[in-house]
């Protein structure tokens, strides 16, 4: 019998291409490969890439210069190693990749990573191989389900894609050109693979998609199902305690999503909702197709329906013609909504958008200078949170080990992780937690040992993806 091959997988970016990553791994699983930690050992290393801005796109080459020299030692030493580009830079520049790198043995989008065990055969028959098509075929028709244990072994909460790409065609953004049109799996589909990963252990799914809210997948009635209506199904699976979805796009918040938070207990009070900017001429020229004032509607209508929510969002500061008035207006928004915590990033030209034509940008001091200003409300707003829960009771759902002997490490409805001193039991249970400390971004507290565990309740990190 042959050796089983090695490979290893670097992700990089959103949350949707560790998802990949794993589907990628359950794919080469099929063929006989098995995952190493190390890029050095390995008979095929996959980079999964983002493009989402510059700096994440020159990553890639820069490891690709670490690479180089991987391969030559393991020729010396009589081993063939492969290397692939997959993910958003193999769609949006695959064939410079192929030019500028000739390490590079496989160019593989995100659309056809089933395709790999193909691909790899071609690109040994023919020296390489590149396929950045956007098959017609669904994807998920073709990769095989996760193993029992592969699934254990990726612990207790999952990610799930619902729905991959996206319609809106944000002036500023690559989504639509790499990840494509908008796609939304069927109900059923989804629900087969959530009873498997709850069978296997899994208490936590994050229902994943570029536009997640836009999810318009067919029910089993035959008709299209909108997100609240996924989720309230999803929640009737046994085993899954804690429900989330990332990324949402503010203007498809519809009412089944605001009634699934109403209703749902399992359905996490913490809500992804980028707005990119607070000013309403940015807005315009960003495309959003939406307004600040539409922006604070939808917000008001989830808080409506669950009191004790709280937020996230993406923040872009340095879009071209943004003033110095157009930025304050971000931060009058920021310190309006009350944000529990937010990403923010400096404008990034990418090719092919319509915003990398516009002439009147910003320049890279005002942009430092208004990112350092926009992070430091951020930071206020989400230590302000983290610290209102000191000396209050949270649950928790229990992940993993912590660093230190004895600890556990869970998360809290509002992904806070929370440490506690216990034994393994607890893993994969819902606790109330005492919280006594902060320390950085954890809570530190114990567990409070008199209330009953609550292990199946009824039903219930990263960068994030688009809208
Ligand atoms: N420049 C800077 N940030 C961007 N994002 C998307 N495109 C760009 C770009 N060209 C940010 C948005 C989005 C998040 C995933 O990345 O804030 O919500
Ligand atoms: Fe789509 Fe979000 Fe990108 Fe806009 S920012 S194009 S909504 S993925």
């Amino acid at each position: 019998m042959k050796p089983p091959r090695k490979l290893h997988i670097k992700s990089y970016g959103c949350q949707m291409n560790v998802y990949d990553a794993q589907r990628m791994v359950d794919t080469l699983g099929a063929e006989g490969f098995v995952e190493t930690a190390k890029a050095e050992d390995a008979d095929l290393v996959i980079l999964n890439t983002c493009h989402i801005r510059e700096k994440a796109s020159e990553k890639v080459y820069s490891e690709l210069g670490r690479l180089r020299l991987a391969k030559a030692q393991a020729a010396r030493a009589g081993r063939d190693m492969r290397i692939a580009v997959a993910g958003c830079v193999a769609q949006a520049e695959g064939d410079e990749i192929i030019r500028r790198a000739p390490v590079v043995d496989v160019v593989v989008g995100p659309q056809s990573y089933h395709h790999l065990p193909r691909v790899l055969q071609r690109a040994a028959r023919e020296g390489r191989a590149i396929e950045t098509e956007f098959p017609p075929q669904d994807k998920f028709a073709f990769l095989p389900q996760p193993k029992p244990d592969d699934i254990r072994a990726r612990g207790i909460s999952a990610f799930v894609t619902v729905q991959e790409g996206c319609d809106k065609f944000c002036a500023f953004c690559v989504v639509p050109y790499t990840r494509g049109a908008e796609v939304s799996r069927p109900v059923e589909k989804i629900v087969d693979d959530v009873k498997r990963l709850a069978d296997n252990g899994v208490r936590e799914l994050t229902l994943i998609g570029q536009n997640v809210n836009a999810y318009h997948g067919e029910g089993p009635d035959g008709r299209s199902w909108p997100l609240g209506k996924l989720l309230l199904r999803l929640a009737e699976i046994p085993g899954i305690v804690r429900l989330r979805y990332s990324t949402s796009h503010p203007r498809d918040v519809d009412e089944s999503l605001i009634a699934a938070h109403r209703e749902l207990p399992a359905l996490m009070p913490f809500v992804h909702l980028p707005v990119q900017s607070g000013s309403d001429r940015i807005l315009s020229a960003m495309k959003r197709k939406h307004t600040v004032h539409d922006y604070r509607n939808v917000i008001d209508r989830f808080r409506a329906a669950r009191q004790d929510i709280a937020f996230s969002s993406d923040f872009i500061v340095g879009f071209p013609g943004e003033t110095e008035e157009d930025f304050s207006a971000t931060l009058a928004l920021v310190t309006q909504i009350g944000y529990a915590a937010a990403y923010s990033f400096k404008y990034s030209p990418r090719p092919g958008t319509p915003a990398a034509e516009m002439q009147e940008t910003v320049s890279a001091a005002d942009m430092d200078e208004r990112l350092v200003r926009l992070q430091k409300l951020i930071d206020s707003q989400q230590s302000a949170f983290n610290s209102a829960a000191i000396g209050t009771m949270v649950d928790v759902l229990f992940e993993r080990a912590g660093r230190n002997e004895g600890q556990i490490v869970g998360r809290t409805a509002y992904l806070q992780p929370a440490h506690v001193m216990a034994s393994h039991e607890i893993i994969g249970q819902v606790l109330p937690v005492r919280v006594d400390s902060l320390e950085r971004y954890s809570l530190l507290g114990e567990l409070a040992a008199s209330m009953p565990a609550r292990t199946l309740r009824t039903v219930s990190s990263q960068t994030t993806i688009g809208a």
